[in-house]
Order: C-alpha cells, then structure tokens, then sequence
C-alpha cells in the first residue's frame, strides 16, 4: 500500500536513502552537492562523487524541511509492515507558475520490478494534480541510466544538462 509518511518514518527513510547512495553514487545529482549531503571530487577530468561526511544530518534536515512543509508530501509504500520505498514531491512557487518537482524515488532494491516506483510517483503525480501542477521536473545523477529510462517510460524528456564549476 501507499500512504503519506509519518514522522517516525523519517529515520528509515534516512537509513535506506543512505544505504543506496553509499553503494549507488550514481544516484548523486547537483540537489545532493548543494544540500551538502554529498561530495564530489574532480580529478583529470573526471568527476567522483560520493556521501558526505555530515550527509545523514543534512539529508535529516532536507527531509525534515519537507515533512513540515504544506508544498511537499511524502509517500511511503509498505508491505507486511515494512517500508519498501518512497517518494517525496514538492509545489515550487518561483516561476512565472507553480510547479511540480519529484525530489527521491527509491525502491529497496528488492522490491523493485513490481510496480512500486510506478505507483508512488503515480501517487505523487495525482497529488500535483490535485492541486493544479501538471508542469513537473525532476533531476537525476548523469550515470543514472535504469533510473531516466524509467522516468522516460512514464512521461518524462530529457532538458537539460547540469554542470558545476570544479
Ligand atoms: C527507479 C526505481 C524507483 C523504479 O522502482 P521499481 O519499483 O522497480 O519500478 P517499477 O517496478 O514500477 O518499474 C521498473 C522498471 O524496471 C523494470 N524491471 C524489471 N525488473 C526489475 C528489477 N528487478 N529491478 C528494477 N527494475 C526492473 C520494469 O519492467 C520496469 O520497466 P519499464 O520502465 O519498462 O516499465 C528503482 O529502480 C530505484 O529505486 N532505483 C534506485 C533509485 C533511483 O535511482 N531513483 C531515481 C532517482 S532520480
């Protein structure tokens, strides 16, 4: 089942998100450098990006930020009690209209290939609808191949690039 997340979710949450960028670097994106909840190294060229010393804390507060925060919403799937995944969205108000965003999608590795990613950002989604947001943006770490064919099998193009002064 998919329901919204309680606050004594929150360290679980935490627990697997970290678990997953701990073994996944992949998953970092630029949102991750600029909580401070990931590092990135360059070096010849290359980039290695990775956990951050303090990232726990940070990604506490960040998911902290947006359970308090009437713009986002958290769902949780659950199954015989446990957590097997989640997603987190948010309404940005900045631009010319509101907007959507879908900040994480993780599913415990093995959960996946059931339909729950597809269920919990169908969930997120309809909660944006629900309040007037079809236009949605989401970013993703550039070797986060499995990831954007997902996201482009449900709806999403590709726009834009990200890059970062070394
Ligand atoms: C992306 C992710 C959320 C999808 O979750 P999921 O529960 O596997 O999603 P679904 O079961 O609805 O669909 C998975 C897709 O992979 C395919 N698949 C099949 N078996 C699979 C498996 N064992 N593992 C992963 N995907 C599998 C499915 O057929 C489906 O393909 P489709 O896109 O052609 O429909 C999940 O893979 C994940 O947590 N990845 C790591 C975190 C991540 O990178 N998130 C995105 C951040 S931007």
């Amino acid at each position: 089942m998919i329901r919204t997340a309680s606050a004594d979710d929150l360290m679980t949450l935490k627990d697997m998100f970290w678990s997953h960028i701990s073994a996944h670097r992949e998953y970092i994106s630029h949102g991750e450098l600029q909580m401070g909840v990931a590092d990135m190294k360059v070096s010849g060229g290359k980039t290695e990006a990775g956990p951050s010393p303090d990232g726990e804390r940070y990604w506490m507060k960040y998911i902290s930020g947006k359970f308090s925060s009437p713009d986002a919403e958290i769902f949780v799937a659950e199954e015989g009690g446990k957590i097997t995944g989640f997603c987190v969205t948010e309404i940005t108000e900045d631009g010319a209209k509101p907007f959507g965003v879908i900040c994480d999608v993780l599913v415990d590795e093995s959960s996946r290939g059931a339909g729950t990613g597809s269920r919990l950002l169908e969930t997120a989604l309809e909660w944006l609808r629900g309040r007037g947001i079809g236009d949605v943006y989401l970013e993703s770490g550039k070797n986060n191949t499995a990831a954007h064919e997902f996201f482009m099998h449900r709806g999403f193009v590709h726009v834009s690039d990200i890059f970062r002064l070394a």
